[in-house]
């Protein structure tokens, strides 16, 4: 059984022990293990079930230590490190030799962020290494944004997760791959978080860099169908929909066999107005109702939310989603 703890040193002995423990961060919770202990490597992989051709983040104290486990540190790293860190942002740039391959999936490049959470940071100190660490669920489903949830998602395992409370942010960090050659530097937004495109060309201005947005799918691991809650979630837009429509809907589109019931009972998301609280609810929303006793999700974007503050939490709905119903 897996069981939370607020006391880092607990925590921190198991990973210089070559485990595994759960971390919490600003934008979700991490399953965390030392980069040179290929064990704990290993077990990562392991108890989320995820398949060895995704790669993992690797977190770290402060800059210093961000450049060590990259090969190059290219003007725009500096930038972005300077501007972002601590906080929600990947920067993807090539690996130095020392990291392990099977961090990075054997790809010659490695994903590194400064978390911006103070236990984060704490526990990668005492560690005595950088911590490797994907969010902390079951390959494919709903990220944790709370100790509660990593405790539910490893029933199976005697996983220790550090108590850091709910998180800031609540969505996974902007993944920015940092590209440097003859043409020039170019920024790739690989997934979309909460430090949206304005921000990055923002940190960049008076720099020579090409941004190119809206390439998440050459993200390895970034699949089409993500974060995925154990019922259905169908994404509505449109006109206003009830709940029987939906009901509907979702067993037409889904087939007989699923839903079970003959009118399925539909828990709604309450998605808030401000874009902020509303992905930092997102996910905990997702759990709650899974396990509310209703067979479907839906969720609604609010009229207004469009535009870029929107793009990341847009993005997860979309992974989420079984299905989508577009009034006609
Ligand atoms: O906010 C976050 O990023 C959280 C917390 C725990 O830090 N972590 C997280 O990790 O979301 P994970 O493993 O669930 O997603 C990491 C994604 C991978 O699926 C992949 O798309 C991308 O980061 N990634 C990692 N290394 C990469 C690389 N070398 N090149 C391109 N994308 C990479
Ligand atoms: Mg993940």
């Amino acid at each position: 059984m897996a069981r939370t703890t607020i006391d880092i040193e607990e925590a921190a002995s198991v990973l210089r022990a070559g485990g595994v423990v759960g971390m919490p961060t600003e934008t979700v919770y991490g399953l965390a293990g030392r980069i040179d202990s290929p064990e704990a490597i290993r077990r990562i992989f392991q108890i989320k079930r995820r398949p060895f051709f995704d790669p993992l983040i690797v977190h770290v104290a402060d800059a210093a230590q961000g450049q060590r486990v990259a090969a190059a540190w290219p003007e725009a790293a500096g930038r972005l490190a300077e501007r972002f860190w601590p906080g929600p942002v990947s920067l993807v740039l090539p690996k130095a030799d020392h990291v392990d391959a099977m961090i990075t999936a054997g790809l010659p490049t490695l994903a590194v962020r400064m978390p911006r959470h103070q236990a984060a940071i704490e526990l990668i100190c005492r560690a005595g290494a950088p911590l490797a660490a994907p969010s902390a669920n079951k390959f494919g489903r709903t990220s944790p944004t709370s100790a509660a949830h990593v405790v539910s998602e490893f029933t199976d395992s005697d996983l220790l997760v550090v108590d850091g409370g709910e998180c800031e942010v609540g969505l996974e960090s902007s993944v920015l791959a940092v590209d440097e050659d003859e043409a020039g530097a170019a920024v790739r937004i690989l997934r979309p978080g909460m430090v949206s495109g304005s921000d990055v060309s923002a940190a960049l201005s008076g720099l020579e860099v090409r941004i190119e947005r809206g390439r998440s799918r050459a993200s390895p691991g970034h699949m089409e169908s993500h974060y995925r809650p154990p019922i259905p979630l169908a994404l509505v837009s449109g006109a206003e929909w009830t709940e029987s429509a939906v009901a509907r809907a979702v067993k037409e589109r889904l087939g007989p066999e699923w839903p079970q019931s003959d009118s399925p009972r539909v828990g709604w998301m309450i998605i808030p107005p401000d874009p902020i609280d509303a992905a930092r609810t997102l996910y905990a929303q997702m759990r709650s109702i899974s396990v509310s006793g209703v067979d479907v999700i839906a969720a609604q974007l609010p009229e207004d939310a469009a535009g870029e503050a929107w793009e990341a939490i847009a993005d997860r709905l979309r992974r989420a989603a079984s299905v989508r119903l577009d009034a006609d």
